[in-house]
């Protein structure tokens, strides 16, 4: 029996969210260890959909421990709202199902407008990164800066005046450059002490917690959100999220030792999409990008933006093998291939006449690599639902173990659509 940790091994939007469900099931705790409310995970339980961006998603059931960790940044309005929306479909939230780590950082409204107003800016001069515009990456700016505002601050009222007098000096000279008026001491404080009373009951010290949970010998799954190429280090920076989005900040972002972490597990779609600006080698801007866009219903949870679609790049994914410690994939919605004449897997670049088999750091190198393809044949039956290798076409499966070879990691799991018993299990990574 081992810990597991579910990343997303592309852009995000792999279909994390079935699987986390999947295997919270097996679980005693799902934590949050990195990113905010930009994520979007879509849950299917019979037949009731559920859409979490903050909240761990073990808390849709019960008897679970939702946990959100001190690497996560937390706008309390967010975690209100979502709450209160789960609470509207059934779902009790108490301290008795969630802890927040006391040490997460606080997203403030100025933290949101500031993302906000940077992206309109950039508009004009075409240096947009596409963010959510949920003020993740001032929120992370100001931890860094050692001048965040964290959970455990809500309690604090005395040191809180102090501590919202030194955000607002660094807040207010970035609004006064940007010509937008300067926010009071006051409008901080009552935004904090509106909120105060609903966060402050699930604040916990959560590496204590988590440290006595795994003595005890308890299960825990660790949900990552983005993928690994919207990493801050690993990414396509600038077009990435703010965090470390690759599986060692787990243990970081939830205060637990990296050993403990165990089996990680990379989820995988069967073909690349991407939200957001930034470079895509194997993007399809023609109609069978749109195909897939259309079969894959490929718009974000979050935004509800179209998402860009591609061919399956392994030598990313490869990548992310390699940066993450992928033990195993999950791969998912390998149906929406379903029908396809031919489909191609990218196995490297050129680039300036070069052959080479990862993508470059550099951003002008990413902007000029050519995909080097082969080509496989398609299949023309349906996989949706496949429960069993056997149900497979003889293609398909070649697909697959063609992926398993290039990116040097086996599939442990087979996700055939969104109810979760659509699954093909090859290794329970709690058993492995
Ligand atoms: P931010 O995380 O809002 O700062 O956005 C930075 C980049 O990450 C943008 O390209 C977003 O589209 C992307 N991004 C953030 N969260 C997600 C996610 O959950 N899925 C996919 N892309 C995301």
């Amino acid at each position: 029996m081992t810990n597991v940790v579910v990343v997303g091994s592309q852009w995000g939007d792999e279909g994390k969210g079935k699987i986390v469900d999947w295997l919270s099931e097996r679980a005693d705790i799902v934590v949050r260890y990195q990113g905010g409310h930009n994520a979007g995970h879509t849950l299917v339980i019979d037949g009731t959909s559920y859409k979490l961006s903050l909240l761990p998603s073990g808390v849709v059931r019960p008897g679970k421990m939702a946990v959100i960790g001190n690497g996560v940044v937390v706008d309390p309005h967010a975690l209100i709202a979502e709450i209160e929306k789960l609470a509207g479909q059934g779902v009790t939230i108490t301290p008795d199902n969630l802890r927040v780590a006391d040490n997460a950082t606080l997203i403030l409204s100025l933290h949101r407008e500031l993302d906000a107003m940077r992206e309109d800016a950039a508009s004009n001069s075409g240096t947009k990164i596409g963010t959510t515009r949920r003020g993740i990456g001032p929120a992370y700016e100001d931890k860094v800066g050692r001048r965040a505002i964290r959970v455990m601050d809500l309690a604090d009222l005395d040191s809180l005046p102090g501590k919202v007098d030194r955000i607002l000096t660094h807040h207010n000279a970035l609004r006064r450059g940007l010509g937008v008026a300067e926010v009071s001491h006051q409008t901080i404080m009552d935004e904090l002490t509106s909120v105060a009373e609903r966060v402050l009951p699930f604040r916990d010290t959560v590496w204590l917690f988590l440290d006595k949970e795994r003595r005890r010998g308890a299960r825990i799954l660790f949900e990552g959100a983005q993928g690994s190429l919207l990493d801050i280090d690993h990414g396509t920076y600038p077009f990435v999220t703010s965090s470390n989005t690759v599986a060692g900040q787990a243990a970081a972002g939830s205060g637990m030792g990296p050993g403990a972490l165990g089996y990680i597990l990379g989820i995988t779609k069967a073909y690349t999409t991407r939200v957001g600006e930034g470079p895509f080698p194997t993007e399809l801007k023609d109609e069978i990008g749109e195909f897939l866009g259309q079969k894959g219903h490929e718009f974000g949870v979050v935004t509800g933006r179209k998402r860009r679609c591609g061919w399956f790049d392994a030598a990313l994914v490869r990548q992310s093998v390699a940066t993450n410690g992928i033990t195993g994939i999950a791969l998912t919605k390998l149906d929406v291939l379903d029908g396809l004449e031919e489909l191609k897997i990218c196995i490297g670049y050129m680039l300036d006449g070069e052959q080479i088999d990862h993508l470059p750091a550099s951003q002008g190198a990413q902007a000029r690599v050519e995909p080097i393809y082969i080509t496989l044949e398609g299949w023309k039956e349906s996989t949706v639902g496949a429960r069993s290798w056997a149900d497979l076409p003889a293609q398909a499966i070649k697909y697959v173990r063609q992926v398993e070879e290039l990116i040097g990691a086996p599939v442990a799991l087979l996700s055939t659509s969104p109810e979760r018993d659509d699954t093909i299990l090859v290794t329970d990574p709690f058993e492995d």
